[in-house]
């Protein structure tokens, strides 16, 4: 059963991470202030019109940060290139459900490689067609999306919150993350939901206060607090 403890992944989209120095200084910062993971959204102009980096973008951010490199393909062959992402070091590494056309050959492939394994479901995808998926024990995240992919910075959909619940219901093990239009104010329902890991790019981006807002995500409660103390 995963832990309350909420996890805070940055997309590193809604930075200029192109500049060398923007991107250093926004790893060493969001390091300090509590983020688990760093959140590296691949576009391939294809499966979502936008593009942004490839694998050898993740390989060089793999010798800048000790923050687990959490990868998300919006990619329109996910089964061809896994592989290079996973020689690039990422650490977990989530493939659209709408783009694999073997996704248990995919997982499968992440999971021989030690990485961890994701699948992610955009919007109009319903959690039932996971479903059977869930029940291999070869997802160890489910990616939701509370935006249509493709960019940083838009509004969460209402009801992708609700899929979060009706994941849990299908699996108590499975870690659920929330990719897309996370705020403060909607990050409450989306851990009553039972949400493990928090996607946000804007509202970490342009906090003025990225400690604070980085521990409100978590809840900022008592578990929070504990696990300041056994920080890994
Ligand atoms: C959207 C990406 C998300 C996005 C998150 O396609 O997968 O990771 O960058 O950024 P915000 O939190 O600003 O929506
Ligand atoms: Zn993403």
């Amino acid at each position: 059963m995963p832990t309350k403890l909420i996890r805070v992944s940055p997309s590193i989209i809604a930075i200029d991470y192109n500049n060398d120095e923007v991107l250093t200084t926004a790893l060493e910062n969001i390091e300090r202030a509590g983020a688990n993971f760093v959140h590296v959204d691949v576009m391939d102009g294809k499966f979502v019109k936008n593009k942004t980096f490839d694998h050898k973008f993740v390989d060089k951010l793999r010798d800048k940060t000790s923050l687990l490199l959490d990868v998300h393909l919006m990619v329109e062959n996910p089964d061809e290139v896994v592989e290079k992402y996973i020689k690039a070091g990422a650490d977990i590494i989530s493939v659209h459900f709408e783009a694999c056309k073997n996704i248990t050959e995919t997982l499968k492939k992440i999971k021989e490689n030690n990485v961890v394994s994701g699948v992610a479901i955009s919007p109009r995808t319903s959690p039932l067609k996971i479903k059977d998926l869930l029940e291999t024990g070869l997802v160890d995240v489910v990616l939701v999306m509370g935006v249509k992919p493709g960019a940083y910075g838009q509004k969460f959909i209402p009801g992708m919150a609700e899929k979060i619940a009706e994941i849990r219901e299908m699996d108590k093990k499975v870690f659920i993350e929330i990719d897309g239009g996370v705020t403060i104010k909607n990050s409450k329902i989306l851990r009553k939901m039972g949400v493990n890991i928090i996607v946000s790019g804007k509202t970490i981006f342009e906090s003025k206060n990225m400690k604070k807002t980085i521990k409100q995500l978590k809840g900022g409660g008592i578990f929070t607090k504990l696990a300041s103390y056994f920080k890994n």
